[in-house]
């Protein structure tokens, strides 16, 4: 009988001791939502990405929602996103009854081509949905440009994007309202979380009493004076004292899994036949959110994820395309086709472990695996 392999798992937080002290400090504080904690890790997160304002809110999704909303998005509208993405990056503005337009990726970015956002303009387009897809900004100022063009609300779904930098300056600082996320998978987490940074006071206002079903106190009126139709989207202080923690470790996170990267890069080198993620350039630092590779063609990649699975390495498709969802397909008949690019990247794309404290020698023997499985 051969021994158990040990499991490498696809990704890990990193939380110790500072996470636990300070959300022991909020359970006996007796407060445990609505409290000083919220607006507190609202300052230190609009500073870290260079935006005057953040809400803090229950999920990434919940903050693209609600961006969707204030936008007023709404039916009869058409919105632009991306193919290559979760489907919350579409799901935001479905919600508000708008509909679904792709528009392709470019192979060099793995984001959405500005020609083809371009291109996919009509009469009824109401916004564009643009993603930095993997934690590499988009195309910031050409999406920008063509937004204002056609006078389109541009949302920056950045919930992958935490601590990457457009052009010099952190995602956050641009302009566009941007949301990012704390699933247990991204770069700092909260459990479940996310926060809306905008340069707009006025969309935060409306942010912050959508969240909270709609309540305007603060600007008047007591707990039950509700002054719109909201959500309860809102945050916990628990969450809140976990993402003061994970923030006071942000750079050394982003360092760590950025060295990371640079080592799969490196073990990649010698591996014939598979791909890494597009590199930096001048305008555009990814944060390492996912370590995603892209095989040759002629790899069946079922069989490159079983062989990785058996010798305990975790791996995932990474990721599929929205439009072929099956919802997606039945609500809108969507097919293939419709995103070439896209659909070819994600039909060949797979995710390695990768986690902020993933140990080199582990990564060797992901990669030596690899290179097993792909018959290297
Ligand atoms: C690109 C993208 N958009 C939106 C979301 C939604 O974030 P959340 O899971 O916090 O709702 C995610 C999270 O996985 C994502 O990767």
């Amino acid at each position: 009988m051969t021994e158990a392999v040990r499991e490498i798992p696809l990704s890990r937080p990193w939380v110790d001791e500072r996470e636990e002290e300070l959300v022991l400090e909020v359970l006996r504080s007796g407060r445990l939502s609505l409290g000083p904690w919220i607006e507190r890790f609202e300052e230190l997160l609009a500073e870290r990405v260079g935006a005057p304002h953040a809400a803090a809110v229950s999920s990434g999704t919940a903050g693209l929602h609600m961006l969707c909303h204030v936008a007023g998005i709404g039916a009869g509208d058409e919105v632009i996103t991306s193919p290559l993405s979760f489907v919350a990056s579409a799901n935001c503005f479905i919600l508000e009854g708008a509909t679904p337009v792709f528009a392709d990726i470019d192979p060099k970015t793995l984001n959405m081509d500005p020609a083809a956002v371009e291109a996919a303009i009509t009469e009824r387009t109401r916004g564009i949905v643009a993603v930095d897809m993997f934690g590499r900004p988009c195309e910031l100022d050409e999406l920008r440009a063509i937004a204002d063009r056609h006078g389109l609300v541009l949302i920056e779904d950045a919930a992958e994007a935490l601590g990457a930098e457009y052009d010099g300056r952190p995602i956050g600082a641009q302009g566009p309202s941007a949301v990012f996320g704390f699933y247990p998978n991204k770069q700092m987490t909260t459990g479940e979380g996310g926060v809306v940074v905008t340069h707009s006071e006025d969309v935060w206002r409306q942010i912050v009493s959508l969240r909270n079903q709609g309540r305007s106190y603060g600007e008047g009126g007591g707990w039950f004076h509700h002054v719109r139709v909201g959500f309860n989207y809102r945050w916990t202080d628990v969450q809140a004292a976990i993402g003061i923690a994970q923030l006071e470790k942000l750079d050394r996170i982003l360092e760590l899994r950025a060295a990371a990267a640079r080592r799969y890069g490196e073990l990649l080198e010698d591996l014939g036949g598979i791909e890494g993620l597009p590199p930096d350039d001048a305008k555009h630092r990814r944060s390492w959110f996912v370590y995603v590779v892209r095989l040759d063609s002629d790899l069946d990649r079922g069989d490159v994820m079983t062989a990785l699975r058996r010798e305990g390495v975790a791996t995932a498709e990474y990721v599929p395309c929205i439009h072929l969802q099956p919802y997606m397909r039945e609500r809108y008949g969507f097919g293939e086709g419709l995103c070439p690019v896209a659909e070819g990247v994600a039909s060949r794309t797979l995710a390695l472990p990768f986690f902020t404290q993933i140990e080199a020698e582990d990564q060797a023997r992901v990669m030596e695996v690899l290179r097993v499985a792909v018959g290297g």
